[in-house]
């Protein structure tokens, strides 16, 4: 437990020693020197890269009692006598003091340092591991990318007028809580008196798998509708003020139709509200996200469409199967599967001639069917399958076969769902890659499961 008190000292001008002239001695300085303290560096020995900062030197040892009139101490010498001295005169004196890398004298910690304008945030680690803080300091620039201190810049300005013109505390508090989401916001422009949707790929499964620009979308939402493929990291976790609608198809349990969901998106949009209606691998990819945005647009809501990595693509990349490849396949096709050779539209004659990996998505079922049928197409029967069930997920697997064996091969198997199937000649790069590539799904999470339902069907189960 970290029972450290995190302020934040005015240095500004303030008489601050440094006691040793090296490279670490030099990392400290440059902190106290952007707090625009005022430091006297004692050492007998100074590094070049020091006498050209505005420091006072002072080419001396440390002799007792040096520390008296300074308002802050480090120490980094390499004597571990002279740092107990300073630390034990600091002590008498109530000066903070810190000596580097021996927390036992120390009365202060300098955290890693994120800084953007005027934001700052350190970072403490207790003392236990530097180079973490280090790592979560890097981790936040990331997540900044140079937008925090232009968004605190403008909230100070709105502040001002806000604080002259709004008498009591908990509404200031309020309109300046309204204030900061918006600024965040600022990338989902608010329409006038309306809001706004945006439809997400969250990715095949794993869900580190969303787009960065995503994961921001949720964590601006104020409403999300999510599917059932989709992981509940990213339903519940990232933005837990935001309401859940979940608007999954589950065969023969509570379903919501296709026409509610786009009443209820239009709905929540014209609350006022950023919408986020997050579906499984892409929007545009068997996911009928053409329809809501046909919906959204005959309503007059504004939206966008963020893309997500499809199923097709991440259970081939996370088997090391490249779908195009330039000897083997020219191109990529994504079919679904739940259309056959008696009741689908599908051209199984060219689908069959096609130089082209095949990506059969809700196919599992039928999956002798279409073999059979691009076998009586004129495919080969020797072309190598591929079946990606729960791709991307922590219970990912891959069984492989051909269209001519697949229908042997899988009695008294059994698959699991979500799956797509992929054909062609890529598939042989599993075998000898299966060595060396190590996907590694972020979570130990179970399965989602897709309950077999398969969307492009209308049918609609009520519970
Ligand atoms: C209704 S479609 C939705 C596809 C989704 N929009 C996409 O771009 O991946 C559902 C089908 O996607 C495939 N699928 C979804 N997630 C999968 C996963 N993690 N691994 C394998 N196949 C998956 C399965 O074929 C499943 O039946």
């Amino acid at each position: 437990m970290n029972r450290l008190l995190p302020i934040f000292v005015k240095l500004e001008n303030q008489p601050c020693l440094v006691v040793g002239g090296g490279k670490i001695a030099g990392q400290k300085i440059k902190q106290l020197l952007e707090s625009k303290a005022d430091v006297t560096v004692k050492a007998l020995e100074i590094s070049d890269d020091l006498k050209s900062l505005p420091i006072t030197i002072e080419k001396a040892v440390y002799r007792e009692n040096d520390v008296k009139g300074y308002k802050l101490i480090i120490a980094a010498t390499d004597d571990d006598n002279v740092n107990r001295q300073i630390y034990e005169d600091s002590q008498k004196d109530g000066i903070p003091v810190n000596v580097v890398d021996q927390p036992s004298l120390c009365t202060f910690y300098m955290g890693s340092v994120f800084q953007d304008g005027d934001v700052k945030v350190a970072i403490s680690t207790n003392g236990k591991c530097p180079s973490f803080g280090k790592y979560i300091r890097d981790h936040i620039s990331n997540t900044s990318k140079g937008m925090w201190g232009k968004a605190l810049g403008k909230l100070a300005l709105q502040r001002e007028k806000i604080i002259n013109s709004i008498l009591s505390y908990s509404e200031k508090q309020l309109v300046m809580e309204e204030l900061v989401k918006d600024s965040q916001n600022k990338f989902i422009q608010k329409q006038v008196q309306r809001g706004k949707v945006f439809i997400v790929g969250a990715g095949p499964g794993d869900p580190e798998l969303i787009t960065v620009k995503g994961l921001h979308a949720i964590q601006c939402a104020d409403v999300i509708l999510h599917d059932a493929l989709v992981h509940p990291h990213l339903v519940f976790e990232i933005n837990t003020n935001a309401e859940k609608i979940f608007v999954g198809k589950r065969e023969g349990k509570h379903s919501v139709s296709q026409d509610t969901i786009q009443s209820l998106l239009t709905e929540e949009a014209n609350k006022g509200k950023i919408v986020v209606r997050l579906k499984g691998g892409d929007p545009f990819i068997f996911g009928r996200g053409a329809e809501e945005v046909e919906a959204l647009k005959k309503a007059g809501i504004t939206f966008e469409v963020i893309a997500g990595i499809t199923a097709g693509l991440g259970a081939a990349a996370g088997f090391g199967i490249p779908l195009t490849s330039r000897n083997e396949a020219q191109s990529t096709t994504l079919i679904t599967g739940h259309q056959c050779e008696k009741n689908g539209r599908h051209n199984w004659k060219a689908l069959a001639d096609l130089d082209s990996t095949l990506v059969f998505y809700m196919g599992v079922k039928n999956i002798s069917k279409i073999a059979a049928t691009l076998i009586k197409n004129g495919k080969l029967g020797s072309t190598p399958l591929a079946i990606v069930q729960n791709g991307t997920m922590v219970s990912q697997a891959i069984f492989v076969s051909t269209l001519e064996k697949v229908e042997k091969a899988l009695k008294g198997e059994s698959i699991k769902t979500p799956a797509v199937i992929i054909i062609g000649e890529v598939v042989r790069h599993h075998k000898r890659l299966q060595k060396f590539v190590e996907s590694i799904p972020s979570e130990q999470v179970d399965p989602v499961g897709d309950f077999g339902f398969d969307i492009w069907k209308t049918d609609v189960f009520e519970a």
